[in-house]
């Protein structure tokens, strides 16, 4: 039995709209297990993305608490917050955020750099695993978008993460790239040992992974 790496207990979290607050999560509770692949799905606006970005550390819950192993994310401090961040978790996002102005293998380094590491050689082998080693110096505006995503994804791998995130990752993609992209992602996470969870509206994508989480009216049944 594989220990469980993210905990959630009594998530809220609402945003202030004018003088009113909406509720987004409403009392999430969940565990996921080192090394599951979860996606989490619902309709557009159920909240998944402030569901995810909470369990990230890029959202603070108004209550409730999130555990990465025994470590209670959002009463360490904010430094000790980022390291946590840098060790053990990356991300991966819809609209790729690469730096434009850096190269593909420039942009795979940023995390290694943040951490104090000299991942160049494991940098280079991740792009070629994701079928990119004839883009290393390539500007992300000289990738196609299937293209940026796989740099994100190697970019995802670089620092050796128990934990990606990945928020829609294949929302900008036509259907061949993206299937492209989401099983490379499934395939790397198993290759990797690292932990997987996926926001996706699209049920048929959700089916890929080892469980489905389901965002309804700020909770999860
Ligand atoms: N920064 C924000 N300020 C106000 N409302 C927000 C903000 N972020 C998200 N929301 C609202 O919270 C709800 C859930 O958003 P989100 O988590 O992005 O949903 P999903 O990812 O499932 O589409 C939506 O109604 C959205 O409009
Ligand atoms: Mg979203």
């Amino acid at each position: 039995m594989n220990k469980v790496i993210i905990t959630a207990q009594e998530l809220h979290r609402g945003y202030k709209v004018g003088k009113k607050t909406v509720e987004v999560l409403k009392g999430i509770d969940l565990e996921i297990l080192q090394g599951e692949k979860v996606f989490l799905c619902g309709p557009s606006g159920a909240g998944k993305t402030t569901l995810m970005y909470t369990l990230a550390g890029l959202e603070v819950p108004d209550r409730g608490e999130v555990l990465i192993e025994d470590q209670n994310l959002y009463t360490l401090s904010k430094r000790k917050q980022s390291k946590l961040r840098n060790a053990k978790m990356s991300y991966i996002f819809q609209n790729y955020y690469l730096l434009p102005e850096l190269t593909a293998i420039e942009n795979v380094l940023v995390p290694a750099l943040i951490g104090g590491k000299d991942r160049q050689k494991e940098a280079k082998e991740i792009l070629t695993r994701v079928g990119l080693s004839h883009r290393l110096d390539h500007l992300p505006a000289e990738l196609s978008g299937g293209e940026q995503q796989r740099v994100a994804i190697a970019r995802a791998l670089v620092n050796d993460p128990q934990i990606i995130f990945a928020d829609e990752p294949t929302g900008n993609l036509d259907s061949k790239n993206g299937s492209e992209v989401m099983n490379m992602l499934l395939e790397l996470s198993d290759e990797y040992n690292a932990t997987l969870v996926v926001v996706t509206h699209d049920p048929e994508l959700a089916k890929l992974g080892d469980r489905v989480l389901t965002v309804t009216d700020g909770k999860i049944d």
